[in-house]
């Protein structure tokens, strides 16, 4: 097969012949129909996020596919199935705290990188290795346009959060990075979930609005200024009424204090899920006040990735239609041209914006 490799961090990718994956018991292969490219995905590649990936390494966050084959504890599954590839791989040596690799793309802790170095390689390729367990059935749909049903993995992040914070229909959210990749999925996501409201600040005007003619009424923007009070006070302002949930999904580079701006027009009693990763590259502290915390009984939790069940509800979001694929702007680029992808990925990383590699059509 031919697969897109880091050969070091700061190079450009190489599209090279490797030989292709054989699945053992409680794995699968796939045919990699599409797999997106982040807009960070230069950083990662850069080295300047530092992300554990050891290379040489195909990397790529999962994608659409066939199954070509299936180990024997496969059930249901048969080859020629159209799946979804999680990229979310846990260790199946302890049900409480998994170890976790991102396939391809990061991992968490010792545990995390030895399980990177046997499930090594990510979906910039022809064919890939994936657990059993991380292959969802698609709708039949989805044939039509794997490239626009890549964006399951950009929606299932924030889907996570959203879960993790218990957002029940009606209520009132935050999300802090509103008008980033990911913050604008989380509006998208909480709407289809049924939220009441959603505020959504952001410093770029063009990306509130596009927000807001999508969405309508129930998305309330909101200009900051990068004063921590004024904006606190903008947020609360534009919620008219209790806010119930903060979900942050600011980059590392963002400063703490636009974080903690959002978080603070939580009510009494409210959530803050923290999922950007502020101060992951230095800065200062989020340094949420103690006595706010008590005396207002929040409940602030990090939330990395999601459970394996959101996988198949954000399936089921968007089979449904309740959220809706169709206003995604999808651009698709062969596998040999994999670092124009990541280029365009970098200048395109704005609400709704997805760029996807689609290996075999060439
Ligand atoms: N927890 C998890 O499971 C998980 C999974 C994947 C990724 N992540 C993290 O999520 C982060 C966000 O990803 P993304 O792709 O959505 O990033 P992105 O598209 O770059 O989003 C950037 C957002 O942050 C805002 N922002 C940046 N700097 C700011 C500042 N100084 N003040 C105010 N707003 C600022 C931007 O607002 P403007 O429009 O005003 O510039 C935009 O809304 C990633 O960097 C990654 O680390 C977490």
């Amino acid at each position: 097969m031919r697969a897109a490799v880091l050969t070091e961090f700061g190079a450009p990718l190489t599209v090279q012949e490797m030989p292709d994956p054989v699945a053992g018991g409680g794995e699968v292969v796939v045919e990699v129909l599409a797999s997106s490219v982040a807009p960070y995905a230069g950083e990662v590649f850069g080295g300047r996020r530092n992300y554990p990936l050891e290379p040489p390494v195909v990397p790529g966050l999962g994608g659409v596919g066939r199954v070509v084959s299936a180990g024997p504890d496969a059930t249901r599954l048969r080859v020629g199935d159209l799946v979804w590839c999680d990229c979310t791989v846990r260790s199946r040596d302890d049900a409480l705290t998994p170890d976790i690799t991102l396939q391809g793309w990061s991992s968490r802790g010792e545990g995390g990188a030895r399980l990177a170095r046997y499930l090594h390689d990510g979906a910039y390729a022809e064919l890939m290795r994936v657990p059993t367990e991380n292959v969802y059935p698609l709708p039949a749909e989805a044939a039509d346009d794997p490239a626009r049903w890549c964006s399951v993995g950009v929606y299932t992040i924030p889907y996570g959060g959203l879960l993790a914070g218990g957002l029940e229909a009606g209520e009132t959210l935050l999300v802090s990075g509103a008008t980033g990749n990911l913050g604008s999925a989380a509006v998208a996501v909480a709407l289809a979930m049924g939220a009441g409201r959603v505020i959504t600040p952001g410093r770029n005007r063009a990306a509130l609005g596009l927000l807001a003619d999508r969405f309508g009424r129930r998305v309330r923007p909101v200009e900051l200024t990068g004063d921590e009070d004024t904006d606190r006070t903008a947020m609360s302002a534009a919620a008219e009424g209790p806010v119930d949930m903060v979900i942050d999904l600011l980059p590392p580079a963002a400063p703490s204090s636009v974080t903690r701006a959002a978080a603070m027009t939580v009510r009494e009693y409210g959530r803050v899920v923290l999922m950007g990763g502020v101060g992951m590259l230095g800065g200062a502290d989020l340094a949420l006040p103690y006595p706010w915390i008590m005396r207002n009984s929040v409940t602030v939790r990090g939330q990395w990735m999601y459970p394996r069940s959101a996988s198949v509800g954000m399936i089921r979001l968007l089979a449904s239609r309740a959220l809706d694929l169709g206003p995604e702007r999808v651009r698709a680029f062969p596998l040999d041209a994999v670092n124009d992808a990541v280029a365009y990925a970098a200048a395109h990383g704005g609400p709704f914006d997805r760029t996807v590699l689609t290996p075999p059509a060439g």
